[in-house]
């Protein structure tokens, strides 16, 4: 059975073993990671939420929602999203995705983007849309870009 929900203090270790796989292009810091984590589960305007199957963690994802002139109103990013490779392929991303649109929905937000085209064809899958392309500048030292 899957079940999906915020996450806790208690889904750290399995985040944290998630990240360092989904984090192809960085080399997350146990040390940051212990420092943010806390502060993400405490963010009113934050959504880490856990994919279990059985009870066990099996995915994850974190978005923000960020208010807008623009947009007329909240928008949400989803900046990241990881399932176990074995379990791929059985609605579970899907399913972390829809989750957090029904929150984010249901808070006001009025867009969902992704910062990335990694995952392209799952999300235009759940009906996302090929938009503008991103820029980024990274703080010298920082680690490694993309
Ligand atoms: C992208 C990812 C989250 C998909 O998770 P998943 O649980 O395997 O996806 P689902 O089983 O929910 O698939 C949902 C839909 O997307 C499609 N899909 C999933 N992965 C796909 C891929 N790589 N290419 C094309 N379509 C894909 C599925 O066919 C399915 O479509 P359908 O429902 O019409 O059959 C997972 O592959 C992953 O963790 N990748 C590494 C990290 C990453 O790229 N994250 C996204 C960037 S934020």
């Amino acid at each position: 059975m899957l079940s999906i929900d915020p996450a806790t203090t208690e889904d750290a270790t399995a985040i944290w073993g998630f990240l360092q796989r989904f984090a192809t292009s960085y080399a997350p810091s146990r040390e940051a990671f212990g420092r943010n984590y806390p502060r993400l589960l405490e963010g009113e305007d934050s959504d880490i939420l856990v994919a279990r199957r059985s009870g066990i963690a099996v995915g994850y994802l974190l978005a923000h929602r960020s208010l807008t002139l623009f947009a007329g109103g909240p928008i949400l990013e989803i900046i990241e999203l990881y399932v176990d490779e074995a379990h791929r392929g059985e609605g579970i991303g899907r399913a972390l995705v829809q989750a957090v649109l029904d929150r984010a929905w249901a808070a006001g937000c009025v867009e969902a983007v992704v910062p990335t085209r990694r995952a392209e064809e799952f999300y235009e899958a759940l009906g996302f849309q090929p938009s503008a392309t991103y820029l980024k500048l990274r703080l010298l030292g920082g680690g490694e870009s993309d």
